[in-house]
């Protein structure tokens, strides 16, 4: 008989905003983020094995096959476990959509055996500032450098078309170029999370603050975002995390679909998707 295989969905990350605030002494920001997911990602699959290997494949997998150390193989190692892993990378790799902190997080929930929830969190964060967000994978408000989270009570479904020009963006350097940020403040009980225009509303009053310092080092962000902003249906536009990817959100799943399309075969080696976030 094969051995049992178990699968995890590693959803991808989206900042619907990100302010940041002062650097900290431990040399990382604090932040203040409102995250959510999409219902599309990257796919992991365990086998049980005496050993720890990684195999890969789906459309991006050749973006992490000259990464001999990747954050998979990592977290399974901060669990102690051995495994077959086989990742399906579907999400492009360093764009801001949180991949990897996706993919170490399905393995720690993949691969968890006895490790309390606490304990998950404190390896997740320990692997990656976005990694303890994508161990919930939930709605959420991220604080700290990352790892204080507050999962939000509900949020409203949100068409949207995530778009990424084809070009990798170090979060290190984005951080480094920051010369504005917007600080800190936000309350999640500010916001109306009551339907998808209330929100989207609320969101219009915030910004991801990396947006800047990332496209004065891709300037194809800002093509994109110019792009997306063009597309009929479009209630805003914005990138996510420290970049490339940015997201629109649309007026309904038919305008998302119609522009994930439009975009893609009007640009090619753009990736676009349409997907609900929430
Ligand atoms: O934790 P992670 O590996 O995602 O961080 C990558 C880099 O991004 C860090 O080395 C740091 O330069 C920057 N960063 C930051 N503040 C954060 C998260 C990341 O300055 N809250």
């Amino acid at each position: 008989m094969p051995p049992p295989r178990r699968t995890e969905a590693a959803p991808a990350k989206i900042n619907l905003f990100l302010h940041v605030g002062d650097r900290r002494a431990d040399g990382f920001h604090a932040l203040e983020s409102l995250v959510v997911f999409a219902d599309i990602g990257d796919a992991l699959a365990f086998e049980s094995a005496d050993t720890l290997s990684l195999t890969l494949d789906g459309p991006f997998a050749k973006g992490l096959e000259a990464e001999p150390d990747n954050l998979v193989l990592r977290a399974a190692r901060a669990l102690d476990v051995t495994a077959r892993i086989a990742l399906t990378k579907n999400l492009p790799v360093a764009s801001g959509i949180g991949g990897g902190s996706a993919d170490a997080a399905a393995v720690l929930r993949g691969l968890a055996g006895a490790a309390d929830a606490a304990r998950l969190l404190q390896i997740a964060a320990e692997l990656g500032s976005d990694i303890p967000a994508c161990v919930l994978s939930k709605p959420l408000m991220m604080r700290g450098r990352g790892e204080v989270l507050e999962v939000l009570p509900k949020c409203p479904a949100l068409p949207a078309v995530l778009v990424n020009p084809g070009v990798g963006v170090p979060t290190g350097k984005v951080f480094a170029g920051l010369a504005t940020r917007t600080s800190l403040g936000h309350a999640p009980a500010a916001f109306d999370l009551s339907s998808a225009a209330a929100l989207t509303r609320y969101l219009r009053t915030t910004r991801n603050d990396l947006e800047a310092p990332a496209r004065a080092l891709v300037p194809q962000i800002g093509e994109v975002l110019g792009e997306l902003a063009r597309m009929p249906g479009i209630a805003l536009a914005r990138m996510s995390g420290s970049g490339a990817t940015c997201f629109g959100l649309f007026q309904d799943d038919g305008a998302a679909a119609m522009a994930a399309i439009a975009l893609e075969s009007s640009h090619p080696g753009w990736w676009a998707r349409a997907t609900q976030l929430g």
